[in-house]
């Protein structure tokens, strides 16, 4: 049981919620939603206690296992050290215990400090950890023989199973998961999903993904008007639930509302004379009908719109049978590309899809110039100048510094007024054009990258993923931003609503090979149902 008393969190001016007091049951599974910037990372680290409210209490049970939002950042530790870190007691002891043993002259106090070390690893099953945590990894699919490798040699799915297990090791009775389907491919999501599923404690956890929270989710707690409510059902119930009561809310108060102009009326043309009675009794009734105060919506729609400096020639990219592969644990080469070619129009919108570890982020690095093809050569067309929002944009954003400062150290003759504007756009207005870039949420974060991408006016956009984290608001803005771009975009995406209003040509990474198809994801999924030569897709090259 999660138990929250009382609880009120603001960043200077701005509250996040207030005076929140809400239970989390076991056997329950809460979907914690809002848009970008409510505060869902903010309340989850509250609980985790990594942060303070300003006031009231949190209680948790004492094993919580945690999945942070910066999926990233255990890139440098062996895997299997990861899943123990998930036991963060005993970790700190296995980590001082090594220590000490490695120390030449032991004193007798160092020896004193390992007796009860020793006792901590005891308490905390420290003996079997190992072999516990070595299971669960065989569990989600990771080889014994790879548990001692460092975490940056696994693709992003796997990273992810990985960073799942340590939230899952030790049995923790609640466990706490901000944003879990970023990154994974609907295949992982239908993993998570059976797994969540299956687990008998507390979850919290933390998603703008519709689909996942309608299959997991038993309740919402959902953050806006500067409070948290819990609702029955999933998140399509939630969103209908909210609707009506702030319609009934609504009508009430316009219906308060006329009430309350024909009471004034009557009291302005008769409150100087001899009704008096009558009109003190009106002035009491406007003051008891009061309209309900109505908080506002967090709920916010940033305008994004890509313009182009000046458009590119007609060829913007041709890619001449290029390969990359990776070298494995062991011994072996994965080929991720084999022999690709495919030539990028200008005006085109590709959308890049497949499922995780086939070589997207590979192909769209190679795109950009960020890593080179093993084999075969990719030339820019002429004039084409290329924006590019990567997988992990969040690394691209320099720390301790503010928004406004970040987005002008791209802009040349720009003013002020314009970086403001479009900071505005991106819902960085007013004070908010100052905050600190190691503050930003994860969709802040990514609307500052559009932001950059709107500055820069390129004729082409390379975008890995960039649906991630952005709320329902904001992924709609931007699948229109695309839409009306009159340069060349590059899309990968799992979102299958941004792939099919975007895209003009798909290109397919699949386990037979790439397949590159002049249609819309719709055309695309007929074109696999029918033997339609027409239809077929032009190439698959066998990869792997
Ligand atoms: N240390 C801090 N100082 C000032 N403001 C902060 C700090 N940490 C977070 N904020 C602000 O608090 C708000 C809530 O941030 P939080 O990360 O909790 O949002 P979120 O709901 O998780 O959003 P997202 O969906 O984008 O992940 C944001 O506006 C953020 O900029
Ligand atoms: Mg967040």
């Amino acid at each position: 049981m999660i138990t929250i008393n009382g609880v009120t969190k603001a960043f200077g001016a701005k509250t996040l919620f207030e005076n929140v007091s809400v239970q989390f049951t076991p056997q329950r599974r809460y979907g914690l939603t809002g848009p970008n910037g409510a505060g869902k990372s903010t309340f989850m680290k509250i609980l985790q206690g990594d942060e303070d409210p300003n006031r009231g209490s949190v209680s948790v049970p004492k094993k919580i296992g945690i999945l942070r939002q910066d999926q990233f950042r255990y890139n440098d530790v062996r895997i299997i050290d990861t899943v123990l870190m998930g036991n963060k007691t005993l970790w700190a002891a296995l980590e001082e215990r090594d220590k000490l043993y490695a120390e030449e002259n032991l004193t007798d106090e160092m020896g004193l400090r390992l007796g009860e070390l020793e006792g901590i690893i005891a308490d905390e099953n420290g003996y079997v950890a190992e072999q516990e945590a070595a299971e669960l990894l065989q569990g989600i699919g990771i080889e014994e023989s790879q548990h001692t490798e460092l975490m940056n040699v696994l693709p992003n799915d796997l990273k992810f199973r990985v960073l799942l297990a340590q939230a899952l090791f030790g049995g923790p009775e609640a466990l706490l998961l901000d944003e879990p389907t970023n990154y994974l491919d609907l295949q992982s999501i239908h993993w998570l999903e059976e797994t969540l599923i299956n687990y008998s404690g507390t979850l919290v956890v933390i998603s703008h993904d519709r689909h996942f929270l309608n299959s997991v989710c038993t309740h919402i707690a959902d953050i806006d008007y500067e409070t948290i409510i819990i609702y029955t059902g999933n998140y399509d119930d939630m969103v209908s639930a909210k609707t009506q009561s702030r319609g009934k809310i609504e009508s009430e108060n316009r219906d308060k509302q006329k009430k309350i102009a024909q009471l004034q009326e009557f009291v302005a043309r008769f409150g100087a004379g001899t009704r008096s009675s009558q009109t003190q009794s009106r002035v009491k009734e406007i003051k008891r009908l009061e309209p309900t105060e109505l908080k506002k919506s967090n709920i916010q729609r940033p305008y994004i719109r890509f313009e182009q400096k000046r458009p590119s020639g007609r060829e913007v990219m041709v890619v001449k049978g290029i390969s990359k592969s990776y070298p494995q644990n062991d011994g072996t080469t994965l080929k991720v590309i084999d022999d690709f070619s495919m030539t990028v129009t200008r005006g085109e919108k590709i959308g890049i899809i497949g499922n995780n570890g086939l070589g997207k982020t590979t192909l769209l690095q190679m795109f950009v110039g960020q890593l080179a093809p093993d084999g075969g050569t990719i030339e820019t067309g002429h004039e084409a100048t290329t924006g590019y929002f990567p997988q992990d944009y969040k690394q691209g954003i320099a720390p301790g510094m503010t928004a406004f400062a970040w987005l002008q150290s791209f802009s040349k003759e720009e003013g002020v007024e314009i970086l403001r504007g479009l900071l505005g756009k991106m819902l960085f207005g007013g004070d908010s054009a100052l905050k600190q870039t190691d503050t930003l949420s994860g969709g802040e974060a990514a609307r500052l990258i559009m932001a950059k991408l709107m500055l820069e006016q390129n004729n082409v956009l390379v975008l890995d993923e960039p649906t991630n984290h952005l709320d329902l608001e904001a992924v709609s803005a931007l699948a229109q931003a695309l839409e009306k771009y009159q340069g060349t975009a590059i899309v990968v995406s799992h979102d299958r609503d941004l792939i099919s209003q975007v895209a003009t040509r798909i290109i397919a990474l699949t386990d037979e090979g790439i397949a590159d198809f002049a249609g819309t994801y719709e055309e695309y999924l007929d074109a696999l149902k029918t033997d339609k030569p027409i239809a077929r897709p032009k190439k698959i090259a066998a990869t792997r």
